[in-house]
């Protein structure tokens, strides 16, 4: 093999390997939209949208979204244990731009303003904490009172 050859490839599976990581980032940050049930001002999930089968085992998600035509941003449902949960409106409190989860933190993607998963101010500019729904479960689902 001549050295343009070499290289033509070498240049080649570098582009591969670099879209083939991006793809897998997208994957990995993808979120997860549960289905939920609205009546009376209330939403209802199954505790069961924070099971997921990933190469035949059961993974936990930290979180789920909701998203509802009352609320102009979607709902951050946080599982904290296995009997306590978190739900969050994700409009940042600065200038109410639409956060983004990452983990166990909501971030703003605006101006950096970072948010932990019971929606307390970590990191400024935003200065008030989020707002959050009042929860209920019971042994299959969980409340949110809008
Ligand atoms: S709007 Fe979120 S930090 Fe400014």
């Amino acid at each position: 093999m001549n050295r343009k050859a070499f290289i033509r490839i070498c240049s080649v599976a570098c582009v591969g390997v670099s879209t083939f990581s991006v793809l897998l980032q997208s994957c990995a940050t993808t979120n997860y939209f549960a289905v939920a049930a609205i009546a009376d001002n209330k939403i209802s999930i199954k505790k069961t949208e924070f099971i997921r089968i990933e190469n035949n085992k059961q993974v936990t998600r930290k979180y789920v979204l909701i998203k509802t035509e009352k609320l102009s941003f979607p709902i951050c449902v946080f599982k904290l244990s296995n009997e306590n949960y978190s739900a969050l409106l994700m409009e940042c409190t600065h200038k109410s731009c639409e956060l983004q989860p990452a983990g166990d933190f909501l971030i703003c993607p605006c101006h950096g303003s970072e948010f932990t998963n019971q929606g307390i101010v970590q990191n400024p500019p935003a200065e008030q904490n989020l707002k959050s729904f009042k929860i209920s479960t019971d042994n299959e689902n969980i409340y949110i009172q809008l």
